[in-house]
């Protein structure tokens, strides 16, 4: 045992999982760097698993945060109406959706994630008068039960836990390798013999982040909402991790010029690590009877004060989504660059803007890689169902100076390990 990490070690619980990755005590944090207590600096490009897009302590949210609580601004709030919700559920329409043509409500659930997947499933299920949901293999949708029982994810399912009844997993875009994978999909939720009743929803990550920066093809995105309209099935999209920016516009699901029924939004909507989570439904969608998924956490108004000063700083006109084309550039380039330079070891790299992978010819590479760039300074984590893809999820925005220190520490260690 590390005397600095004594009283973690002997008293918080051993599910405790990042710190085995990263073993420093952290202290402080700016932009896209951490400082431990000794005052030794890492980039950061696992940004809070995405609930960082923007860094840490953002000064414009710092101060606007600072001046709430110093003018006795309310904290919790359950679901009162309070001026600063107000705020932001007004800059939320004006802009995010109105300029995208969407006309979706807006649910605040309890404050994490898995809680918005939870509200999704609920609210399909209610509508629709059904019971199914088909996900979608390599998936993660939350620890909840659930949301984890509409995860693939074997590294998360706890089989004991869980309910699977009634959920169909099917194979992620690209997952089989087969030419007609839509085609078999299609067969198994159409043909009366298949054993598979009609569902009340598809839920799907138009980019799997967890599951290893699986980007899926638009042709197959396509055909899946358009089987789900045929079924009478809603569209559930999970832009938890790939939402806020991430993929280089606001949700990922631009990207394939579709309107999913309902999205889940967490992590980095409140800009600046505040716990905070949204579900978004097509207005005659809107079905629930009041407090009927209720909780208290949904009116964390510090929340909604960073998340308004987000909207202003970055969503507000278009000129980020251009600057986040000049660093996804970047930050792909160099990839490709890894993969033709280290080919022993990289076999690979996926990418949708600033979400991006290194895939690893194995595990223990990528455990090797991750551990050699946390000795030398940089916070990366690794994903998928094998472990072998090295993750990427710098700040949104981060410096070009920045992006770039933190490829060239990696170069520095594919050299060594390749
Ligand atoms: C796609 C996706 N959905 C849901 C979740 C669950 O969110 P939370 O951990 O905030 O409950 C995550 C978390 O990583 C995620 O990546």
């Amino acid at each position: 045992m590390m005397p600095e990490f004594a009283v973690f070690e002997d008293s918080e619980s051993n599910v405790r999982s990042y710190c085995r990755s990263f073993p420093a005590k952290f202290e402080k944090a700016a932009g896209s760097k951490l400082f431990d207590v000794g005052g030794k600096e890492w980039l950061d490009f696992l940004s809070g698993a995405g609930s960082l897009n923007y860094g840490h302590n953002h000064p414009a949210m710092r101060k606007k945060l600072l001046e709430y609580i110093d003018g006795g601004g309310i904290v919790n709030s359950l679901d009162f109406y309070t001026t600063a919700k107000e705020e932001f559920i007004r800059l939320f329409k004006e802009c995010i959706l109105v300029p995208r043509g969407l006309d979706y409500k807006m649910q605040f659930c309890g404050p994490t994630g898995t809680n918005s997947v939870e509200a999704a499933v609920k609210l399909a299920k209610k509508v629709t008068g059904r019971k199914g949901v088909v996900s979608f293999s390599n998936s993660y949708h939350g620890m909840s039960a659930g949301s984890m029982s509409v995860s693939a994810s074997f590294k998360k399912r706890n089989e004991e836990y869980l309910n699977p009844n009634w959920v169909t997993f099917l194979p992620f875009s690209g997952f089989s390798g087969l030419d007609n994978e839509f085609e078999f999909i299609r067969t198994m939720l159409t043909s009366p013999g298949s054993g598979i009743a009609k569902p009340a929803a598809f839920i799907v990550e138009l980019v799997q982040g967890e599951g290893g920066i699986n980007v899926a093809a638009p042709e197959w995105v396509k055909a899946i909402c358009g089987l789900a309209k045929e079924l009478g099935a809603l569209v559930i999209v999970d832009e938890i991790q790939s939402g806020c920016g991430r993929t280089g516009k606001f949700f990922s699901f631009e990207h394939y010029g579709i309107q999913p029924d309902l999205v889940c939004l967490s992590k980095s909507i409140s800009g600046y690590g505040i716990p905070m989570s949204l579900l978004l439904m097509k207005a005659d969608l809107d079905q629930w009877d009041p407090g009927e998924h209720n909780g208290t956490f949904r009116g964390f108004n510090y929340g909604f004060i960073t998340g308004a000063e987000t909207l202003r700083l970055f969503w507000c006109g278009r000129a980020f989504e251009e600057d986040l084309k000049d660093v996804a550039g970047i930050l792909g380039n160099r990839l490709q660059g890894f993969c033709r330079t280290y080919p022993g070891v990289v076999a690979g790299y996926r990418a949708l803007g600033m979400f991006a992978g290194l895939v690893m010819n194995d595990a223990s590479t990528a455990r090797k890689v991750q551990e050699a760039c946390f000795d030398s300074g940089l916070i990366l984590e690794t994903c998928g169902p094998d472990g072998n893809v090295v993750k990427f999820l710098p700040p949104i925005n981060i410096s070009h100076e920045d992006l770039s220190a933190g490829l060239n520490l990696l170069d520095r260690v594919l050299a060594r390990v390749g």
